[in-house]
């Protein structure tokens, strides 16, 4: 059997050609293929506005500061999720204030929001965590209550859906990710997903420095068209050579969530009466893309989770831990957060491997060595 990868891009004769014809047709940034995928996304998440960003961070911050959210501000968000989430926030200035976890979905427990709020909160930043839903409907209830404005991290959920609806439509903005590990990857990148057009129209400019024209409503104007620069921007800009890949992998979406349920339903079908382990929940209003598959190992066990990785380790089987818990990390220990679910679910979970090409065969392989390393 081939080694086994633990996640990898699912790239093929499809995605080479189309970054090969846009490195041809010489618009490499700011081109066509960015619009053609800004609208992919719009459609695919039913949204009417889409940005193509440099990555899901680089869309956070300036989200984030577009909405004036900065010194003195609160952003209500897990602690339990990869450390970008908490990063954006203090990138503006502001200051993360952590919410603890559900801890059968993995995701920020609504009934933990309320007491955590302040007057200085102005935002909730809830995220679909290892690309399963979060409880958007009730965060948003709350969020409306208390005027507080709902950024939602959906790095991880592109093609996910909540009630039968694509992530994407149930918040104001829905920021993706592109990245190498996501389900639709460009190796780099972001998207913003909103109902907004005046934010999307400034985030457009912000992603270029604050320029009033794009570079492709600029080309061939006769006469020609000026631009001016309203506001102070960046460069956030992604490149049409990713967009081009992105646009590639948006026609094959459908056969890489397929073979990821499939990998999903098979480990779920190995290892689901083990017990030593939880698996996954998945709520019945929604449907996860799996992203990753998370394991979960009981309390009462003898084996460490990290002594069974290093076992599965040496048979062959890559894995990484669980989701991270982002106020154990030095720049936020200081803020003394006690968050008993996150942190236990910090120390028991696992990631085994998972990606569209992943087989049964190697799926049941790991399933294999998990189950006689726990013997
Ligand atoms: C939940 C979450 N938020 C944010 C990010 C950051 O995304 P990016 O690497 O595109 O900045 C990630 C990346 O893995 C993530 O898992």
């Amino acid at each position: 059997m081939t080694p086994i990868q633990f996640a990898r891009p699912y790239f093929g004769p499809e995605e080479a050609a189309a970054a090969a014809a846009a490195v041809e047709s010489g618009w490499v940034v700011g081109g066509p293929k960015l619009r053609q995928l800004e609208q992919a996304f719009a459609d695919y998440c039913g949204a009417p506005h889409a940005v193509g960003v440099s990555s899901w961070t680089t869309g956070a911050f300036l989200v984030l500061k577009t909405l004036g959210i900065g010194p003195g501000d609160e952003v209500l968000v897990p602690s339990l999720t990869f450390i970008a989430t908490v990063n954006a926030i203090m990138h503006v200035g502001a200051t993360p204030v952590f919410v603890d976890v559900d801890p059968r979905t993995y995701n920020i427990d609504p009934a933990d929001i309320p007491a955590k709020i302040t007057a200085r909160t102005r935002a909730i930043l809830p995220v679909d965590q290892i690309g399963l839903p979060c409880e958007i409907d009730q965060i948003g209830e709350i969020a409306r209550a208390h005027r507080l404005l709902l950024v939602a991290d959906a790095a991880c959920s592109f093609a996910s859906a909540f009630r039968g609806r694509a992530i994407g439509s149930q918040a104001p903005i829905s920021i993706f990710s592109l990245h190498a590990r996501k389900v639709v990857t460009t190796g780099e990148g972001g998207m913003i997903v909103t109902t907004d057009g005046d934010l999307a129209e400034r985030l457009r400019r912000q992603r270029h420095q604050g320029m009033s024209l794009s570079d492709y409503q600029r080309h061939g104007q006769s006469p020609t068209l000026f631009e001016t620069y309203p506001e102070i921007g960046y460069n956030f800009r992604i490149t049409d050579v990713q967009a081009a890949i992105g646009v590639a992998q948006m026609a094959r979406l459908p056969e890489m969530l397929r073979l990821r349920r499939a990998a999903a339903e098979r480990y779920l079908a190995r290892l689901g009466g083990h017990p030593d382990l939880i698996m996954p929940f998945v709520p019945s209003h929604v449907t996860p893309n799996w992203q990753s598959f998370q394991i979960r190992l009981r309390e009462d066990i003898k084996l460490s989770r990290n002594a069974l990785m290093d076992q599965l380790h040496e048979r062959g089987v890559p894995t990484r831990r669980g989701v991270m818990a982002s106020h154990m990390e030095p720049p936020y220990r200081s803020m003394q957060a006690h968050l008993p679910v996150t942190e236990m679910l910090a120390q028991q979970c696992l990631q085994l491997p998972m990606h569209p090409a992943l087989s049964l065969d190697q799926v049941d392989f790991v399933a294999d060595e998990v189950i006689a390393a726990l013997k």
